[in-house]
């Protein structure tokens, strides 16, 4: 066994491409498996061609097993503590400092040292605790990060179905169905269901089996007909147009519909409800769904739950779902994030509906903390996913058959519980995503997972509270009806959570939306040059990261909340200081007007 490995977090700060003092290490430059090779770099011509195998297995895969392990247990332990980013300078340094060119040979501890001691500290130190608040990212529970470095161990290529030989679907379909289980969906509503690699990959696939819907559907196409087997319809049958209703769709929506060829300006103009921005005028949705007889357009309505900016809901999804039914459109749901609050009953009125899509994205690696990367996907008929991504009959690739005795002949029939992945998911080969989901899902149950997003949702709000008083900055998203947490503007400070608390909260979820106020040296309106400020002010502290936006034509800044460290009162403290620090004035508990601060 090695020594204790203290240089695995003993790293120069500043730089760490330069060894700890307590390394005893030569300089990484100067390893002589990377010397050597810098020097043949340049006489190619010279190289000796042979290969010691037996050397490369000899090169103590315990003794560097040890030391990762040592790595990532130090950091588990201090990710509270560590700088939830590297300064600039660090990573241009390491990425100066990126070996090349290509070794002849290398050997395996001086590359695990490079990894921990030179490189890593270039990344994100700790994207994965609990003051990363960018974008919408979760991080990774214990549970999860264990059975993700099993995943790597045993690298299974979870794509076909084989019964005899490995239950590695079988405890993929348990998994989808548990993700079922902890929303309280019924299993039989999605009885299509894939892992992806994201809700981006989710977002493509509820397209796609929308537009093969709408296709075999059409009064325009033969009945039944596959665009996924023919491609857009030959003379003689009019292109049936598709179209996208949806009001503030994530990026990823758009992206999708170029991907499946319906193209990203193939959205329709709809108009919002007066009283909410993220809820359809139905009037006006049923004006669009209801087309003439002869007009043969069919229509995608895409819809978010949990808009990203905002964290907000339209709150119509079964008034929505009900237009859908009647007119023939899809019903496709982006529920990302936000579907999680279905596993908490005090939040599930912002997702009612969330069953009724024909098609849904989920996330695993937002707010079910499972690594990245690991989407999820749902349908409300198998036939769908099978019809785009299951080969025609005969076109079936033999060489995936299940065995020369178990033909393809038998699909689907035969796996109809358990389809193969290849058949329902855009890859053919794929990582094993469902462990780590699996044994998430496992440790935590329904009640660990409520416990998260029910924390994580405090956390915020208490943040919102704080933003909401705070004279130097302007919450962009309080909710309508909210009247403060003691009936007025004054601070309470941090509180534990009260479950039987049913004042309108401050913010719809778990993004708070912000800018510095008109009070604020960061207060720029005709620029962004105020927001981007600060956002480096912020985030150059290093013990919080955020993330910019632009919300109703102007700069803003988005705290996401959705990992499950996130919900200490030390942690909502640091923030609070970070916050007040920047902008020179503390805000004291209870204390209606706030006064300057000292550090200034
Ligand atoms: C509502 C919504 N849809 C889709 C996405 C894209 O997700 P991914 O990055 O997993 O592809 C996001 C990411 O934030 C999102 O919030």
């Amino acid at each position: 066994m090695p020594a204790d490995p203290e240089h695995v977090v003993a790293v120069d700060r500043d730089d760490p491409t330069k060894a700890a003092a307590d390394d005893d290490r030569p300089r990484w430059a100067a390893f002589p498996s990377y010397q050597r090779e810098r020097e043949r770099a340049g006489r190619k011509d010279q190289q000796d061609e042979s290969y010691d195998t037996t050397r490369q297995f000899k090169q103590g895969f315990e003794d560097n097993l040890w030391l990762v392990t040592k790595h990532i247990e130090r950091r588990r332990a201090r990710l509270d503590k560590l700088d939830v980013t590297p300064s600039p300078e660090v990573v241009r340094r390491v990425v100066a400092a990126i070996p090349d060119p290509l070794p002849d040979e290398g050997a395996l501890g001086d590359t695990m040292h490079y990894l921990m001691q030179r490189f890593l500290p270039g990344c994100l130190p700790a994207q994965n605790g609990p003051r990363y608040f960018g974008f919408v990212t979760g991080g990774t529970t214990d549970a999860a990060q264990l059975a993700d470095l099993l995943v790597t161990s045993y690298d299974e290529n979870v794509q076909v179905t084989l019964p005899d030989t490995s239950a590695s679907t079988a405890l993929e379909g348990r998994a989808l169905e548990w993700v079922l289980d902890l929303l309280g969906i019924p299993r039989d509503v999605f009885v299509g269901r894939t892992i992806t690699t994201g809700a981006t990959a989710s977002n493509v696939l509820g397209l796609a089996c929308a537009r093969e819907h709408l296709y075999a559907t059409a009064s325009n196409t033969p009945d039944g007909y596959s665009f996924a087997e023919y491609g857009p319809p030959a003379r003689g049958h009019q292109d049936p147009p598709i179209v996208i209703v949806a009001l503030e769709p994530h990026f990823s929506i758009r992206k999708a519909a170029a991907l499946v060829g319906i193209g990203s300006r193939s959205f329709l103009d709809v108009k919002a409800s007066a009283s909410n921005p993220l809820a359809f005028d139905l009037d006006d949705l049923a004006r669009l769904l209801n087309r003439p007889k002869d007009d043969p357009t069919r229509t995608i309505v895409s819809y978010g739950l949990g808009e990203v900016n905002t964290g907000g809901f339209g709150r119509d999804l079964r008034k929505v779902a009900t237009l859908c039914k009647r007119y023939g459109a899809w019903l496709h749901v982006d529920a990302a994030f936000g579907g999680f609050a279905h596993c908490v009953p005090e939040l599930k009125h912002l997702t009612d509906g969330i069953e009724l899509a024909n098609s849904l994205t989920l996330d695993g690696h937002k707010w079910l903390n499972i690594p990245y990367d690991c989407g999820l996907f749902f349908t409300s008929t198998s036939q769908n996913l099978k019809a785009f991504l299951g080969p025609p009959e005969d076109l079936r690739p033999a060489y995936l058959s299940a065995g020369p005795d178990k033909g393809l002949e038998k699909y689907p029939s035969e796996h109809e519980d358990i389809p193969s992945p290849l058949y329902v998911g855009i890859e053919n080969s794929r990582r094993f995503r469902a462990l780590p989901l699996f044994a998430s899902l496992m440790t935590y149950g329904w009640k660990g997972y409520r416990h998260f997003v029910r924390m994580n949702v405090h956390f915020a709000r208490q943040l919102a509270e704080l933003i909401n008083v705070h004279p130097s900055y302007e919450l962009l998203n309080r909710q309508p009806g909210y009247t403060g947490n003691s009936g007025n503007r004054a601070y309470t400070g941090w509180s534990d959570y009260d479950a039987s608390d049913r004042r309108v909260p401050i913010i719809p979820l778990n993004i708070v939306l912000f800018r510095g106020s008109e009070s604020s040296p960061y207060h720029s309106p005709d620029n962004d040059n105020g927001i981007v400020k600060l956002i480096d002010a912020l985030n150059g502290s290093r013990k919080l990261y955020v993330s910019g936006t632009r919300y109703r034509n102007r700069g803003a800044i988005r705290i996401a909340i959705s990992n499950w460290l996130t919900w200490k009162e030390e942690d909502f403290n640091i923030v609070k200081t970070v916050l007040e620090e920047v902008a020179g004035i503390v805000v004291v508990p209870d204390t209606p007007s706030p006064r300057r601060s000292a550090f200034k």
